[in-house]
């Protein structure tokens, strides 16, 4: 997908990651970068620096349907039919095991904030025979985070989304990618202790260097995005010998003093 000239949209906007990835399509020349957050004062804010010809700030919640349907419409409407949504606000909730709310959020954000986007966009892109999603999942959505359960397991679910719509809707000209960083250095990582299996799992990424690699993911046209090109080789490990990967992450975890 080329980014020149593109009407593009990313939510959880207003900081780390959907921030350096509003900027860095700014930077590529995106005609409009709708930048939508919880935080609508943030994302004017990110919107107003912007410096792109059309830069647009909006408060969203991505587990509304109506809004989400509503700002679709919205964008289509003002500046053109949509190139690329970037369905990346996401939530770390839940330690361990977490509570009944933890996993309720986190599935929302998670899973059902991109089906309402699919809804909304998949069959207008498909009609236009063009645009592409992107969907930010998570390396514990490829591989596992000890952390927290809730997050881990609707981070797979992400995954397994995107597949689906990459399937479903590819051959209609629908693009789709999954963007799957281990940890970057965000608000999302900011309180994380030394016993953390994020910083376990190796250095923190710059949010610029995730944009970075989404913008080269995005030009060769790859359904998954790997930042940290070392979760390519985890997760052969994981698929080729299921048993000797829960063992060594259960090192992994006793090393931590899990
Ligand atoms: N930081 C990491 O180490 C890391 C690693 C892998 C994946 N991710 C994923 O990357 C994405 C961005 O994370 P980040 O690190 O930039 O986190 P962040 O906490 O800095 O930013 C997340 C943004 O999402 C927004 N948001 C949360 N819930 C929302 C909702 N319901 N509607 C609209 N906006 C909402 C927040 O207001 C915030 O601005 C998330 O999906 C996260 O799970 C982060």
């Amino acid at each position: 997908m080329n980014l020149q000239g593109a009407v593009t949209v990313v939510t959880g906007g207003a900081r780390g990651i959907g921030r350096a990835l509003a900027e860095r399509f700014a930077a590529e020349g995106a005609r409009a970068v709708v930048v939508a957050d919880l935080d609508r004062e943030g994302a004017e804010r990110v919107a107003a620096g912007l410096g792109c010809p059309s830069p647009l700030g909006a408060g969203l919640d991505v587990t509304d349907p109506a809004a989400v349907a509503r700002l679709v419409d919205r964008v289509e409407d003002e500046l053109g039919p949509v190139d690329l949504w970037c369905s990346n606000a996401g939530v770390a909730l839940g330690h361990d095991l977490g509570d009944d709310g933890d996993w309720e959020r986190s599935f929302a954000v998670h899973v059902l904030a991109h089906v309402h986007v699919a809804r909304a966009l998949a069959p207008r892109m498909a009609a236009r025979g063009r645009g592409h999603l992107l969907l930010t999942a998570s390396a514990a959505g490829l591989l596992a985070s000890m952390d927290s359960a809730p997050y881990s397991v609707t981070k797979h679910g992400t995954v397994a989304l995107a597949e689906w719509l990459a399937i479903r809707w590819g051959d209609a000209g629908v693009g789709v990618s999954c963007l799957c960083p281990q940890g970057v250095r965000t608000a999302m990582t900011e309180g994380l202790g030394a016993g953390s299996s994020v910083l376990a799992a190796g250095p923190l990424l710059e949010p610029e260097a995730v944009a970075g690699a989404v913008v080269r993911g995005l030009a060769e046209g790859r359904f998954l995005i790997l930042p940290h090109p070392e979760v390519a080789e985890f997760e052969r490990r994981r698929a080729a010998d299921r048993d000797r990967w829960l063992a060594g992450m259960r090192r992994a975890r006793a090393r931590l003093g899990g």
